[in-house]
């Protein structure tokens, strides 16, 4: 099945986790993948293992809090693959502590981190999209924590919230153009973000209908389907890959 041949993307925070896993499966159905990461090891290696399995990936160093290399990224995306099809605005950090000592610092960083990356993302994907005459499909990385508060995320809170409209708010701006903006919300992936400790991911895998975390292959064929054209009436909105977690309160 090659749905997505000819197809260029970007994919951000494609080293690891979610992103990893989009990296693998959007190559796997024909797409130029770029693996844009500051873990510039880990994404080589990501990238030489599509080569391995006859994809094409290449890596890229990136530190997505910076707009100046996002545009770069941008821009050596086209030079190497020729065009730009989408994004996937998807690195991210957590930064958990109460309110009372979520002082500026840690604020800002899981603000510039998670939620000024989206934005610089889908304006330099975008512009040169509508440059290249190319449409396309920008799929950002909210989370259930963009729905619903938790204790020690005020500023993951704020960050993933901001997600969810800008992708409301990139779609309506970018209709016209052919570019669609999706956005995707995980529940409890198991991925190194969550930590090794076991105890805590059990409790936090307890909180989904099937009672176990979610794996980050069942978030990216999700998004791998958005970057689709069967997905092409699927715009602004956010889709929740959950496992039911937003829809009860206690199992
Ligand atoms: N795992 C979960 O439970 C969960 C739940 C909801 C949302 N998310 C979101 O999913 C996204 C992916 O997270 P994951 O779970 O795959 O975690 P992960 O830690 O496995 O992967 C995140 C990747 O982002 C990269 N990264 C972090 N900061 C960066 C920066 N400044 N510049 C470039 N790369 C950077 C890391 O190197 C890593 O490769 C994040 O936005 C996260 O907030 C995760």
């Amino acid at each position: 099945m090659s749905e997505l041949n000819g197809k260029v993307i970007i994919v951000t925070g494609g080293a690891s986790g979610i992103g990893k896993e989009t990296v693998l499966q959007l190559a796997a159905k024909g797409a130029s993948v770029v693996v844009a990461d500051y873990n510039e090891e880990a994404a080589n290696k990501v990238a030489a293992d599509v080569e391995a399995s006859n994809g094409k990936a290449a890596a890229y160093k990136v530190d997505v809090s910076k707009g100046d290399e996002i545009k770069a990224l941008i821009d050596w995306t086209v030079e190497k693959f020729g065009t730009l099809n989408g994004i996937f605005n998807n690195a991210g950090i957590g930064l958990v502590k109460p309110f009372l000592e979520m002082d500026p610092a840690s604020y800002h960083r899981v603000i510039d981190v998670d939620q000024h990356s989206v934005y610089y993302g889908m304006y330099y994907a975008a512009r040169k999209m509508v440059e290249l005459k190319a449409q396309g499909t920008i799929v950002n990385t909210a989370s259930i924590y963009g729905t619903a508060a938790a204790i020690g995320s005020f500023n993951y809170n704020a960050a993933k919230a901001a997600v969810v409209m800008m992708s409301k708010s990139g779609a309506l701006e970018l209709a016209d153009y052919g570019i669609r903006v999706v956005g995707v919300a995980p529940g409890f992936i198991d991925t190194p973000i969550l930590g090794n400790d076991e105890e805590m991911k059990k409790a936090l895998g307890a909180q989904h209908m099937r009672g176990k975390l979610i794996q980050p292959e069942k978030v990216a064929s999700v998004v791998v389907f958005l970057f689709s054209d069967g997905a092409s009436a699927i715009n602004g909105q956010t889709i929740p890959v959950d496992d039911g977690f937003l829809s009860f309160k206690t199992k």
